[in-house]
């Protein structure tokens, strides 16, 4: 990540689509409560580590993330939650657990759906389930939505990424789908920075905000079918331990 790009990202709410509704919305469907041990990974700043640290009080909540800019802000907003909310700067991949949930919005596709999953395996207490949101292109999808997701590896549809959980030796639980608001949670503020920051932006800054636009634009225009799927998965025995 460069200097110029995190000028655009500091202090923002989140990093990627997503709202308190779809952390609790997991949590609900999970069966979650009580003195649970919880996983965000690849956090961002934090936003749903605020939401789980919330709606799970007993809890103890633990964020890695790798980028120091984003450890940083996370760490910031999650001191008043004291020492049951911690925060490392790290690679969510090499998580050790036990945890009895792992909450991965917009992450997982860094180390891979399948790949990811397989590794997090081991990481996952008895009973353990993992919720991660994933790029999905549904069917009928105008060549405009399929523009957006360019260049972003393997994409795919519902049946694709649930294809790419149960290779890992994972079933799907639930699904939801996170289109319009969520979006809106993420570009909203990322647009409202970019055009603060435009008047006094020198050249590298200038690249990293016309990108930034350009991609907002984009979602504007296919917002009703862009979106993410968010998936509730849980460990199959015996499958997936390769
Ligand atoms: C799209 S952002 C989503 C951030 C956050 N979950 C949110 O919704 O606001 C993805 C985040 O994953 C982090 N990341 C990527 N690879 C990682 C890794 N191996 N370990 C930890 N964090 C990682 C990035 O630095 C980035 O902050």
């Amino acid at each position: 990540m460069t200097e110029a790009f995190f000028t655009l990202h500091r202090g923002l709410d989140r990093e990627g689509p997503g709202e308190a509704e779809d952390v609790l919305w997991a949590l609900e469907k999970a069966g979650l409560s009580g003195a649970v041990r919880v996983l965000d990974a690849g956090a961002g700043p934090g936003a749903d580590s605020v939401t789980l640290a919330r709606a799970l009080p007993e809890a103890r909540i633990e964020a890695v993330e790798a980028h120091p800019g984003f450890v940083a802000e996370a760490r910031a907003r999650l001191a008043p939650f004291g020492d049951r909310v911690t925060v490392t700067e790290g690679d969510m991949g090499a998580a050790a657990g036990p945890f009895d949930f792992i909450w991965c919005a917009g992450a997982l596709y860094f180390l891979g759906v399948t790949e990811g999953l397989r590794g997090w395996r081991d990481a996952l207490a008895p009973g353990g389930v993992v919720a991660f949101s994933e790029p999905v292109l549904e069917p009928g999808a105008s060549g405009g939505a399929r523009v957006f997701w360019d260049g972003y590896p393997g994409i795919t549809d519902w049946a694709g990424v649930a294809a790419n959980a149960e290779a890992a030796g994972y079933e799907v639980l639930a699904t939801r789908r996170l289109q319009g608001a969520p979006w809106e949670a993420y570009y909203r503020p990322l647009a409202e920075r970019a055009a603060a920051l435009r008047p006094q932006a020198d050249a590298e800054l200038t690249a990293v905000l016309d990108e930034a636009e350009r991609e907002i634009a984009l979602w504007q225009a296919h917002r009703e079918e862009v979106i993410y799927g968010l998936f509730l998965v849980r460990p199959v025995s015996g499958e997936g331990e390769a």
